[in-house]
């Protein structure tokens, strides 16, 4: 493995590299919600929207698995902030 590689932040909310990621996974880890609890991935700010399909092919070339046939995981889609002002006008964005 390139130690260069295992550098790469893959889960930018959370600062989570490859290298990370691969230990976790080799340590038996493998599934993406087994990942997210121990490493908190697809828990920040963009749920997952950042890093989710990195992770899900990095599981599938370390299980065998097709990227198919993992499961994603569970998450909530990402909220922004709507001003206050917005509603009260009865504005729709
Ligand atoms: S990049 Fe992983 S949660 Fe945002």
């Amino acid at each position: 493995m390139n130690e260069r590689e295992e550098e790469i932040v893959i889960c930018r909310c959370e600062e989570v590299t490859l290298g990370e990621i691969r230990e976790w996974i080799d340590r038996g880890y493998q599934t993406f919600d087994e990942l997210k609890r121990v490493l908190r991935v697809g828990m920040g700010p963009c749920q997952g929207r950042g890093c989710r399909e990195m992770i899900l092919r990095e599981l599938s070339l370390k299980t065998g698995k097709p990227v198919s046939e993992i499961h994603p995981g569970t998450f909530r889609p990402p909220s922004k902030p709507v001003k206050l002002s917005l509603l009260a006008a009865g504005g729709d964005t």
